[in-house]
């Protein structure tokens, strides 16, 4: 039986003789469909070789692409129903985004050697065994998140997670683009937050709490071109690129740029990890400059969302501001909290100006987040539990289940990590619509997403090998239907879907645990004190 990640809705074996997909092969699509077919014909010429030609809607062809599924009311979009029998395969969707996750399931259903970019011999024989899956998604917000501030990261590493998460049909790319330790997105009024404060002296080694540092600058930020290549490849692939600027806390690399920012004096760009005192000031030209950042952050992203950040924001200096006392008095304000929620506010009726909505971490909830803003839930489940109560959209991101920069095991071999452990089954079997949300607020659960933070991940294939194979059973979690899942019966799939990784070239973790030696390859040594691991 085929196996397909993640898990579809119903996959039937059909009787028959095999579709085999010849050295010629033609797709039919009517013009709506022109991206997702040419898509396809691209990897059956890179991966197996061969001559693609594509034929106009409605025509007869190896595979024929369609849109008008009927699908139930209310149901998510992105349902597709893929028929193989009878000499060709059919797929039809509800959408766009149907026909593309049809086409990835099918995708599955050829040989893993397919998976290969470049090959440069023809693969002998593409046969598909009759089959008929029928298949849509259960949630909208399907996310992967990639924090690229504490190190960062290659665009071409951006480009292949975007490939993967849309294998595994996610379709939600959060990018932390901002944060104390580094400033990675280019903004035309502010250029020392590129200049400045993109760069740090140096980091922490081992763990934080060791206080030891490399002694080694790191640094790096995309330019507005590679950023629209992502968010361009992206949407090719039905992800929608979701920009972070994390605002008020979490701000001193903007600060060392611009010390008016914070509370005077000077700082330079945070070397260790945690959490840090120095946050933004609440002065007017303070705000005005987060609105500025928004303007220009939100014309290089074109979704509806834009993520304000909002978590760990210390109050103290707060405490001693001038202004911030004005803005207590003036709104009546008891509790130093409610400033967070004050500035909240100010960004979010800017954000809805620009026609977007704001998505914070689930702090902003402590101030009264604005009516509208999406909470996604972090510090367990209960910001997202409360949010929804309150008429909240809500992602959920608990980090006990979803924090992928945690350790797979508390074994001696794993690589160094922050701390906690997120075994794959305990990713498995997370299910994002809590039973302690009452039925009446359940619709505002839109979906779940897996965080990488980076601290402790400096290169691609680290980054790999936390994300996969827990991005493989995340999907299954906000793909796949509720009803019937086992963790036994995924990880029975799991081996024929970790070949078509591997012919992906995607450093995942072997089942079985990391093999003797294979962290020393690409942990950096910095990170380790030159002892690897
Ligand atoms: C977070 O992990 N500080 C959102």
């Amino acid at each position: 039986m085929a196996s397909v990640v993640p898990r579809p809705i119903s996959l039937s074996a059909l009787g028959g003789e095999p579709v085999v997909l010849s050295e010629a092969v033609t797709i039919s699509s009517p013009p709506e469909l022109e991206r997702e077919a040419r898509w396809f014909g691209r990897l059956l010429e890179e991966g197996a070789g061969r001559r693609v030609s594509f034929r106009p809607g409605g025509e007869r062809a190896d595979i024929s692409l369609s849109t008008g599924l009927p699908v139930p009311a209310l149901s998510v979009e992105g349902a597709y129903r893929l028929r193989a029998a009878d000499g060709a395969v059919e797929v039809v969707g509800d959408s766009s985004g149907g026909v593309f996750y049809g086409l990835q399931s099918l995708r599955q259903l050829l040989p893993p050697a397919s998976f290969r970019r470049a090959r440069l011999a023809q693969l002998p024989l593409l046969a598909i065994d009759p089959v008929e899956i029928e298949d849509r998604p259960r949630f909208s917000w399907r996310g992967v998140h990639l924090d690229v501030s504490r190190h960062f990261m290659p665009k071409a590493f951006l480009l292949k997670l975007v490939d993967l998460a849309a294998l595994h049909k996610l379709n939600v790319f959060h990018l932390h683009l901002t944060d104390d330790q580094g400033w990675r997105v280019p903004v035309t009024k502010y250029p020392r937050l590129t200049e400045v404060g993109a760069w740090r002296r140096e980091s922490s080694a081992g763990h934080l709490l060791e206080g030891r540092f490399d002694g080694t600058p790191h640094g790096g930020f995309y330019s507005p071109e590679d950023l629209a290549e992502v968010v361009c490849y992206a949407a090719e692939r039905h992800v929608s690129v979701l920009p972070e600027v994390d605002v008020p806390g979490h701000t001193v690399a903007a600060i060392a740029a611009y010390p008016e920012l914070g509370a005077g004096g000077e700082v330079e760009v945070l070397t260790r990890w945690g959490i840090s005192e120095h946050v933004l000031n609440l002065d007017e030209a303070t705000v005005q400059f987060c609105r500025d950042v928004v303007d220009e952050v939100a014309a290089l992203f074109p979704g509806e969302y834009f993520h304000l950040g909002g978590d760990e924001c210390p109050t103290a200096e707060w405490a001693g501001s001038q202004r911030a006392a004005e803005i207590m008095a003036e709104n009546g304000f008891s509790d130093l909290r409610q400033l967070q929620g004050w500035f909240t506010a100010q960004m979010a009726e800017h954000l809805a100006g620009l026609g977007r909505r704001l998505v914070g971490w689930d702090e902003i909830l402590e101030g009264g987040a604005p009516p509208g803003s999406v909470v996604m839930s972090w510090r367990g489940e209960d910001g997202g539990i409360a949010a929804a109560a309150a008429g909240h959209d809500v992602v959920m991101a608990p980090q006990e289940w979803l924090y992928f920069d945690w350790p797979y095991s508390t074994g001696p071999e794993e690589p160094l990590a922050i701390w906690g452990c997120t075994p794959l089954e305990k990713v498995y079997g997370y299910e994002p619509v809590s039973p302690r949300i009452p039925e009446a607020s359940r619709h505002h659960v839109l979906g779940a997403q897996c965080q990488l933070w980076t601290e402790y991940v400096s290169s691609a294939e680290h980054a790999e090998y936390l994300y996969f194979p827990r991005l493989c059973a995340f999907a299954e979690a906000v793909w796949s239907p509720a009803s019937g899942r086992s963790f036994g019966e995924f990880t029975a799939r799991l081996p024929a879907h970790l070949e078509r990784l591997e012919a992906l070239g995607v450093n995942y973790r072997p089942l079985a645990g990391p093999t003797p030696g294979q962290a020393r390859i690409w942990l950096d040594p910095r990170q380790t004190g030159g002892q690897g691991r």
